[in-house]
């Protein structure tokens, strides 16, 4: 298996943030959801938003595109997906599949103030390397919501460190970690192994971010999975994805 080094670049969000190589963009782009870690995280959050039809979502780092075609098979009526890495977008891009349309952003969102019905954020607050960095993204994403709707964040779970499971190890000792620290992420994709540089964050610091921007965190979640599938690793005791609810009144 491909092993990428760890990079790091000068994008819109500081000097810490992590960049996708092309060989990373493809070998990401190759992780389905069915039969993946992730299985059990986007499926808690199909159930949590439903049948989409006739709505418009924005999916928040929305990569290669795995998220966003999720929440076009929802339902959704249109989704925007974006993404400050370039290689991301790019590889997004060759799906050419209707109802679905990805940008590459700065700090800002290129959508009209209150023109979305929902968002998601998807695997990607691990990578944003400060709290005030996640102001910045999620004051964006409140901006973008209409009235009454909800921003569903998928993330690590902060108890699932120290724990192995299918898709992913997540390496390192609950005790040595405090919020922000470095966490190495070792993917493994059918098109090789993505070896991510991602932070650490608690839930408290979740809570501070979304609240700091006007969100109601209505509900959080770590689900776990008893299926075949999981066996011999550790979906069934520790959810490795924490998911919180938000509410923009
Ligand atoms: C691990 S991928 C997840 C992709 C997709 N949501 C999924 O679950 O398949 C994380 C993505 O978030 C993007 N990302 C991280 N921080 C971001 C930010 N502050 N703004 C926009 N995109 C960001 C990365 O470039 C990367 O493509």
């Amino acid at each position: 298996m491909r092993q990428c080094p760890m990079r790091q670049q000068n994008g819109p969000h500081g000097s810490d943030a992590f960049t996708y190589s092309t060989e990373d963009a493809d070998a990401y782009g190759s992780l389905e959801i069915a039969g993946t870690s992730y299985e059990i995280g986007f499926d808690a959050l199909a159930e949590k938003l439903g049948d989409l039809t006739g709505t418009r979502w924005l999916d928040f780092g929305a990569g290669a595109g795995r998220s966003s075609l999720f929440l076009r098979n929802l339902g959704a009526a249109f989704v925007v997906g974006v993404d400050h890495n370039f290689t991301m977008v790019k590889h997004a891009n060759k799906q050419h599949v209707s109802r679905v349309a990805y940008a590459l952003i700065g700090r800002t969102l290129p959508v009209a103030n209150e023109a979305m019905d929902g968002a998601i954020s998807c695997n990607v607050y691990t990578e944003i390397p400060s709290k005030r960095d996640m102001v910045v993204a999620s004051a964006e994403i409140y901006r973008v919501l209409k009235p009454s709707s909800q921003f569903f964040i998928m993330t690590a779970n902060p108890e699932s460190i120290g724990h192995v499971y299918k898709s992913f190890p997540r390496t390192g000792s609950i005790e040595h970690l405090s919020s922000g620290s470095r966490v190495r992420c070792v993917i493994t994709t059918p098109e090789g192994v993505v070896e991510v540089e991602d932070h650490y964050w608690t839930l408290d610091d979740y809570q501070d971010v979304l609240q700091a921007v006007g969100f109601e965190v209505r509900a959080t979640d770590t689900p776990t999975s008893l299926k075949d599938s999981f066996v011999g690793t550790d979906e069934s005791i520790i959810g490795p994805f924490l998911i919180l609810t938000c509410f923009k009144e």
